[in-house]
């Protein structure tokens, strides 16, 4: 198994660790057959959270952020690598109660949830399953809401019934019913107002210092994983680039990449410019790149090294890799 030193954080075991996560997705069926070539939309994939820690997984649509998300929360198989939680490698199928301490939250609130069920039998039923008793239901829905700031009266109403911003707090209800250690948010406000983005990130720090929560926080806006994460892992083509805490990698990210994603942020000052570091491409979104740096095309500083070689995730300091030939030197 390929060990990832590069991407540990210093101290400790974690609680939660990736390890080599590669996914293939099959072409699509024409007729009986599958034709083609298959979708590599992440490749060698390894990070590790700590109890209590939250990971900030950034990179443009259709870099693998999801299907990161997914293999996490045992919602989809990798075609290789694995995922422990406390030192245990998932399997399949998982026993429940296994299963119950990674719970995810995903940004289609209204998909996520059965137009047709009440609010309160949807988030009772993961309860119910697990054979809790009348009483103890009533008491963990009472005190969810408590936490989630959201009204008793909420529970009889339909998915529909209720603003965007409450369906969220919701699904981050249902999905703390069971209370689990890991919570996976997958674009959890990438879809609200952002008046609504700033409540419900404010109530996931809370949730997360109150109950320990140990988050992996997924998004395409590094603002909203600067307010909430401790550390960040930057993907780009189902790899990761740079991987450092939150802080470092921001102030100096060492990537070119990266700097693209900072430089495409809006100015703290009014009037402020920031110069663009990376050339704009429809984003490549396959993994299984040829020789070269897959950011090579887009690269404002490649050389001929670039082309020939892709980048290993390398050490710069305590904490922070990058999978650039030039990190340090640029
Ligand atoms: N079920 C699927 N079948 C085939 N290919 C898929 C499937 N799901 C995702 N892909 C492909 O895998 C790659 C990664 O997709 P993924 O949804 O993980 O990206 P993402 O980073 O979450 O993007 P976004 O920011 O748009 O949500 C993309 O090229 C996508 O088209
Ligand atoms: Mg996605």
């Amino acid at each position: 198994m390929l060990q990832s030193p590069l991407n540990r954080r210093p101290g400790g075991l974690p609680l939660l660790h990736a390890e080599n996560l590669t996914r293939i997705y099959p072409p699509p069926r024409r007729g009986l057959l599958r034709r083609g070539v298959g979708v590599h939309a992440v490749a060698g994939v390894s990070f590790e959270i700590h109890a209590g820690e939250a990971l900030g997984l950034v990179g443009e649509s259709g870099s693998g952020k999801t299907t990161i998300g997914r293999m996490v929360s045992a919602t989809l198989l990798p075609t290789s690598g694995t995922v422990s939680l406390d030192g245990a490698t998932f399997t399949n199928p998982m026993p429940l109660r296994r299963r119950a301490r990674v719970q995810a939250v995903f940004q289609d609130s209204l998909g996520a949830l059965n137009p047709r069920i009440r609010i309160g039998r949807q988030i009772e039923e993961p309860m119910i399953i697990h054979g809790f008793d009348r009483d103890a239901r009533a008491g963990r829905i009472a005190s969810l809401m408590a936490d989630v700031g959201l009204p008793h009266s909420i529970l009889a109403r339909f998915p529909g019934e209720v603003s965007g911003g409450q369906r969220q707090r919701v699904l981050i209800a249902r999905a703390l019913v069971l209370k689990p250690e890991v919570l996976v948010c997958d674009e959890p406000v990438s879809a609200l107002d952002v008046s609504v983005q700033a409540q419900v990130i404010n109530l996931l720090a809370e949730l997360r210092s109150q109950h320990r929560l140990t988050i992996l926080f997924i998004s395409h806006d590094l603002r909203v994983v600067r307010h909430l994460c401790d550390r960040v892992a930057v993907l780009y083509c189902g790899r990761i680039v740079e991987i450092g805490p939150i802080a470092s990698v921001i102030d100096t990210p060492s990537h070119p990449y990266t700097r693209a994603l900072i430089d495409a942020l809006p100015p703290d000052q009014p009037g402020q410019r920031r110069v663009p570091s990376g050339r704009s491409s429809d984003a490549g979104t396959d993994a299984s790149t040829g020789a070269g740096c897959a950011f090579a095309s887009r690269c404002l500083q490649v050389e001929k090294l670039c082309l020939e070689s892709a980048p290993a995730l390398r050490p710069l300091r305590p904490g922070h890799a990058s999978a650039c030939h030039f990190a340090g030197t640029l």
